[in-house]
């Protein structure tokens, strides 16, 4: 049998990323707009992206800090970060502004950046109601943050305790339960409505939980929610690749400097915009299903947010090429994800 040696594909988006801010983004954007067309911009930044006038900005540096060669060719889709204080008036703005494109609920502690985050959903009732209204799409962060509940655990009680009710509220609002890493997670969306999908990264496609203690303790394969257990990353494979629209690709690349990783308390958070779509293209190829990886990267997304399909493409070749051990990242070191490893197929 031949075995496929080049892809093309409609030029794919990001719909969950980290780009960070200054320096630091000047370093990482350049890996995300070459590959992708949009990518929708987290804003858990320090301070956190409140506004749609902190998004205006935030945009625009993002378009300056583009290099020339794929200025006009990536477009960032904002996102307001949800607080316990988020009125009405602001997610009116937001969608009016027509550069804000969802709002993204951090509960309070769940991850980087996250201590502005909600304490209690029903503060965001009003909010929530207005993002109904107005159909601006609710992204969520799904996990609990009680201290008491085993972090493994965090997303399966995070689906009963917060989303399904929220779901049941608010049964107009559009929402994506961001990188998911549960069966049950994985299930409950794909029972749910269709105002309800998911993004899947790639790290949570090739790992499971042994990747942070092989041989000793890894930092690099900590992000949060963490990987899980090897028939929850079969689950996620099998939504992934299952031709379900409600699936679709956001990379959750999320840059630290190396020091802050291998570090006592490291910090939450896996680099992979380096390699992203070929490190996706590896999980479907594995998973028998490479023709199923245009419509979870390129089409499941753009439908679901309600944005044209792109319809540039882009091709991968089946060339073994080396991944980097280290990143330059203004100056501090970036480890990207299967760093000094191969990957079989590389974006031309
Ligand atoms: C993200 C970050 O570093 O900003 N970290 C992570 O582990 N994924 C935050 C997040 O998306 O949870
Ligand atoms: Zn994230």
């Amino acid at each position: 049998m031949n075995t496929l040696q080049e892809l093309t594909l409609t030029r794919p988006d990001d719909f969950h990323l980290h780009v960070r801010d200054d320096a630091q983004m000047q370093a990482v954007l350049p890996f995300s707009a070459r590959q992708f067309a949009r990518a929708i911009i987290m804003p858990n930044l320090k301070p956190p992206v409140v506004t749609t006038a902190l998004a205006a900005a935030y945009r625009d540096r993002i378009l300056s800090a583009l290099p020339d060669a794929l200025k006009h060719r990536f477009e960032p889709l904002m996102t307001l970060y949800l607080t316990d204080d988020t009125a009405p008036p602001e997610i009116l703005r937001a969608k009016n502004s027509g550069i804000v494109h969802g709002v993204k609920l951090y509960p309070a502690g769940a991850t980087t950046n996250s201590a502005a985050g909600v304490t209690d959903i029903a503060r965001c009732y009003a909010a929530l109601e207005a993002m109904e209204k107005n159909d601006m799409p609710l992204l969520v962060h799904g996990e609990v943050t009680d201290p008491s509940i085993d972090i493994f655990d965090r997303e399966k009680i995070f689906i009963d305790t917060v989303l399904t009710p929220v779901i049941r509220r608010f049964p107009g609002l559009r929402v994506v339960f961001e990188h998911i890493t549960t069966q049950e997670a994985a299930d409950f969306v794909a029972a749910a409505p269709d105002t309800l999908a998911a993004t899947i990264t790639a790290h949570h496609l090739r790992y499971n939980r042994n990747a942070i203690f092989q041989g000793g303790i890894r930092p690099h394969y900590y992000c949060l929610p963490v990987l899980k257990r090897e028939h929850h990353r079969q689950a996620l494979t099998r939504a992934a690749t299952s031709g379900s629209k409600k699936f679709f690709l956001g990379t959750d690349s999320a840059p630290h400097p190396c020091a802050l990783k291998e570090n006592d308390c490291g910090c939450a958070g896996i680099f992979t915009a380096h390699a992203a779509i070929e490190l996706y293209a590896e999980a479907f190829e594995q998973a028998g299903a490479l023709d199923r990886l245009e419509a979870f990267a390129s089409f499941n997304g753009a439908d679901f947010y309600r944005l044209p399909r792109n319809t540039a493409r882009i091709t991968l070749r089946k060339t073994p090429w080396q991944i980097p051990e280290r990143i330059d990242f203004a100056g501090d070191m970036l480890i990207p994800l299967a760093a000094g490893e191969m990957l079989g197929w590389k974006m031309l």
